[in-house]
């Protein structure tokens, strides 16, 4: 890790896509990893938490310090995705069972904790999963808001319409109060919607390179994408399994890697039919103050480019 390290917390419901991004991230030097806090939504908290461990450890990083958050939505049933992520969440091939500790602390207090230390602005919040944990801790910290540096959070979709309902995508599906509290909080936040993350893409070739690596790390990612990817090929006929979280990690390292545009954007939380669905004002016709940086564009190749160099940095 450098010492101009970015100092990041990755909030996430692993998932395969989640453990791509966290191999993503640890691999990469210029982030300072302070703490992954897990929370409920591919599969349940129990699992998703498990689930950080093995990743932790398949990446030999037993220091890093695992936070268990919110085991459900703040108003909603959990709706959890093991139709696409497997009954363990991270299906495709059987990690050792974890013995690396889960912390203590909760996730929500570890969030407040940090941003309360370290000096303001300093530190970026990574949201891979619904953002139950985020919009808690600003309930119960109020003054934590305006010392974060910037959130990048896997959410939404305009262009691109839902994925877990034809109008909201999953992760703003589960927890849609918890969006619509971290949407108005005044924090620099950008979204990499679904606009962004249909399109990056795994491939065939792609797969085959990983296992050609020779690596626990290449082999996991490889099957945990074989895994992922007969779900979106069967409901969109896409050739390859969309790299949703693993964007937020490749936007914060390259971020001229996307396109995007400073607009509003809210979110319906009482409709039964849209109830998820993201509201980008993307032709700023409603005059209501923009909120979020929505990405809406990646360079593919280029972030493939910088995916496959880092998980190459994995030696065994
Ligand atoms: O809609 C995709 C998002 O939902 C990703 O974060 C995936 O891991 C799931 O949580
Ligand atoms: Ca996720």
């Amino acid at each position: 890790m450098s010492s101009t390290a970015q100092k990041i917390i990755i909030d996430t419901d692993p998932g395969q896509d989640d453990g791509v991004a966290i191999l993503f991230a640890l691999a990469s030097k210029e982030l300072d990893i302070l703490g992954i806090t897990t929370v409920a939504g591919n599969v349940p908290l129990a699992l998703t938490s498990q689930n950080a461990r093995m990743i932790c450890e398949l990446a030999e990083r037993t220091d890093i310090k695992i936070f268990v958050g919110c085991d459900a939505p703040l108003n909603k049933p959990l709706v959890t995705a093991e139709n696409i992520h497997g009954k363990t969440g991270l299906d495709g091939i059987t990690l050792p069972e974890p013995t690396m500790p889960l912390q203590s602390m909760h996730s929500v207090d570890f969030i407040i904790e940090t941003l309360r230390r370290e000096p303001e602005k300093t530190v970026t919040l990574c949201t891979l999963g619904p953002m139950t944990n985020i919009a808690t801790a600003f309930l119960k910290a109020p003054d934590i808001a305006p010392r974060i540096k910037k959130i990048i959070a896997m959410g939404g979709g305009f262009f691109e319409g839902g994925n877990i309902t034809p109008a909201a995508e999953f992760n703003m599906f589960v927890d849609p109060d918890a969006a619509k509290i971290v949407l108005a909080a005044g924090v620099d936040l950008t979204l990499v919607p679904l606009d962004v993350t249909h399109f990056a893409l795994t491939s065939q070739e792609w797969i085959k390179n990983l296992r050609a690596l020779n690596t626990k790390v290449g082999e996991a990612v490889a099957s945990w994408t074989d895994f992922f990817e007969r779900y979106d090929k069967e409901k969109y006929g896409s050739a390859g399994a969309p790299l949703h979280d693993p964007c937020v990690i490749g936007y914060l390292l390259r971020p001229e890697l996307f396109t995007g545009r400073h607009i509003n954007v809210e979110i319906e939380t009482e409709s039964p039919l849209t109830a998820g669905a993201t509201v980008a004002d993307w032709w700023r016709v409603t005059g209501r103050p923009a909120n979020a940086f929505f990405l809406n564009t990646i360079d593919r190749d280029g972030f493939f480019e910088l995916l496959t160099e880092r998980l190459s940095l994995y030696k065994y």
